[in-house]
């Protein structure tokens, strides 16, 4: 094997004309082994830095709309147990859904996070579709209470026509949906979703089946059944157990 001495001694010198190109080939000369391997170290960390930065941007992320207008960010790591009470459920919960997003790097399924508020849904939805967005997976979030005031302002203002087909657009081709707080835009009732909404939404799911959504939700499934209709409900929410997350008996933790 070559060293990095022979490596980086056997690039040509650049012509003297190319004055910084020239001057960077000299600085390599002079350079001991241990700076070389520096030198080659940071080149590839850079290098790695510029895919992964690709890599997270594909063109779905930017149509998301988040609560508020702000992104959330949050990793596995960013989850800290001792916020609850009940630290032992905390820690399951963390557990099931890293192992979930870790099989969802290889296959395709809806999840859903069911609890209360402020107890870490979206956060832990967050840090799933993170760790799908590093190993290049396309992903998108929708925040359903701002989905229904863009319906809102769209019957007045064209760019809200626009944005909702882009946003419709994204959450068909995106490989994970985050659909964040399913059911809060009925306006804290159990009641029929008005008529658009549902009309996007079944669009939306039917268009879904092969794909992965995940789904937080201050609802239970029969809730957001009467709400969306079981239907679209059926479409979106995973059969099988190991797949629903659930956070009821997490506590309350914002602003601790
Ligand atoms: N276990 C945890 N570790 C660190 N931060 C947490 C944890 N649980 C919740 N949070 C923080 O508390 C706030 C509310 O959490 P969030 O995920 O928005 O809750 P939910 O979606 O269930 O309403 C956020 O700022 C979030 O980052
Ligand atoms: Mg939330």
């Amino acid at each position: 094997m070559r060293s990095v001495s022979d490596v980086l001694g056997a690039i040509k010198a650049p012509p003297k004309e190319c004055k910084a190109a020239y001057q960077a080939w000299l600085n390599i000369q002079t350079m001991t082994d241990k700076e070389k391997r520096a030198f080659l170290d940071k080149k590839n960390e850079e290098a790695t830095q510029a895919a992964l930065k690709e890599i997270m941007t594909p063109k779905t992320w930017g149509k998301s709309l988040w609560s508020g207008g702000k992104e959330v960010k949050f990793s596995f790591s960013d989850w800290n147990y001792s916020k609850q009470e009940n630290q032992g459920l905390a820690k399951q919960v963390a557990i099931q859904a890293k192992t979930l997003s870790d099989q969802l790097k290889i296959d395709s399924f809806n999840v859903v996070l069911l609890g209360g508020a402020g107890v870490g849904k979206t956060s832990l939805a967050i840090a799933m579709i993170t760790a799908l967005r590093r190993t290049g997976k396309s992903a998108m979030v929708i925040s359903t209470t701002e989905l229904v005031s863009k319906l809102n302002r769209s019957y007045d203002f064209k760019d809200a026509q626009r944005e909702i087909a882009k946003v419709e657009q994204g959450a068909y081709d995106c490989d994970v949906l985050l659909l964040d707080d399913l059911g809060t835009e009925s306006g804290g009732r159990v009641k029929e979703i008005r008529t658009d909404m549902y009309d996007l939404m079944y669009r939306i799911s039917n268009a879904r089946t092969a794909k992965t959504t995940i789904i937080t939700t201050n609802n239970t499934p029969a809730e957001l059944g009467k709400i969306y209709s079981e239907k679209i409900v059926s479409r979106l929410l995973p059969k099988r157990k190991e797949r629903c997350i659930n956070m009821n008996g997490l506590k309350d933790v914002r602003g601790l």
